[in-house]
């Protein structure tokens, strides 16, 4: 029988503690270089489970972290929520409970955040938030990742943010940039400010990071100086009702090659993808020589092997 003790969950980006935070880094950064050493499989959770549980569609998240847990030497079962009986209405605390008794770990991508911290409560193995309505933590520890390989550096970056301001990934990023020292703008219509319990986590982060985070609603002025610009879809799943009502609060924060040229003359352009070219970002800036995004969604493989290893703390030989 399972010996039930609290685990360690990583439901937001403020699970972690900065010095974490920048351990998980470091070790991505040693599991990628030992991938491309020739090693692919380490199996330090050889015998190791866990279950992706999706909600939601998804290209990047699906793959990678089948491809890290495999990569690990663990089991993962994919499951789709309408495929198992919670399609059919069994309590999201029912499933918790079993899915324990069964896998290492789970992870889960939902439509409400709310679900996923129920969870996480009757869960007795970690949960991983794989993107809810509120985070997107996997993501934001690739990106950090991702700017560092590229920037050589974290503290004192500028990081833009030009669009959804209260996105899933706006959300983790704003919180991660906190925690690390990077000075982030959010460029957003004031009406999709981010959230404010998610400004007020980042603050407190910040004061002891040294930090500056601000929200404003000019794009273009936002931009100057900017090391890295980002940004996300205009409409996100689930939210497709609300679709053209976003897309006209939105109208102008689209990232274009002239919005780019504000910045500084080596700013990189990035984006979680999937992206709606014409929208949130012009066909010229994703696919132009600013544009970091396919290495972004690479890392997101090494980043999560990191995050696996950090959950379970297997001894690494
Ligand atoms: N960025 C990201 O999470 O992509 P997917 O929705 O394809 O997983
Ligand atoms: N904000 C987007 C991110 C997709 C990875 C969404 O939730 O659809």
């Amino acid at each position: 029988m399972k010996v039930i003790k609290t685990p360690r969950h990583l439901l937001s980006i403020a699970d972690l503690t900065p010095w974490d935070l920048n351990r998980i880094i470091e070790l991505a950064q040693y599991l990628k270089r030992r991938y491309y050493s020739g090693e692919r499989v380490l199996n330090v959770l050889k015998g190791y489970t866990i279950a992706l549980l999706f909600e939601k569609p998804s290209t990047r998240t699906r793959v990678s972290m089948e491809l890290a847990a495999v990569q690990l030497g663990m089991y993962p079962i994919v499951l789709t929520w309408s495929e198992t009986q919670l399609g059919r209405g069994e309590p999201i605390k029912d499933t918790a409970r079993v899915l324990s008794r069964y896998v290492d770990l789970i992870a889960a991508r939902v439509y409400r955040h709310e679900n996923l911290l129920e969870l996480a409560r009757y869960s007795s193995v970690p949960v991983v938030n794989m993107l809810s309505d509120k985070e997107h933590p996997l993501q934001a520890i690739a990106d950090m990742l991702t700017i560092l390989e590229v920037k050589g550096r974290l503290k004192g970056l500028k990081l833009v943010f030009v669009g959804d301001g209260r996105s899933n990934v706006a959300h983790s990023l704003i919180i991660a940039a906190a925690m690390l020292g990077i000075n982030m703008v959010v460029a957003s219509p004031p009406q999709l400010s981010p959230d404010k319990d998610v400004l007020d986590k980042a603050y407190e982060f910040a004061n002891a990071s040294g930090a500056r985070i601000e929200v404003v609603d000019d794009p273009q002025k936002a931009v100057e100086e900017a090391d890295v610009v980002y940004t996300d879809v205009w409409v996100s799943m689930g939210e497709e009702e609300i679709a053209e009502k976003k897309r006209q609060l939105l109208q102008g924060y689209t990232v274009t090659k002239d919005l780019l040229a504000r910045a500084k003359h080596d700013v990189v352009f990035m984006h979680c993808l999937p992206a709606r070219r014409g929208e949130e970002v012009t066909d010229e800036v994703i696919e132009g020589p600013q544009s970091i995004v396919w290495l972004q969604a690479e890392n997101r493989l090494h980043a999560q092997k990191a995050v696996l290893l950090w959950l379970l703390q297997p001894k690494i030989p």
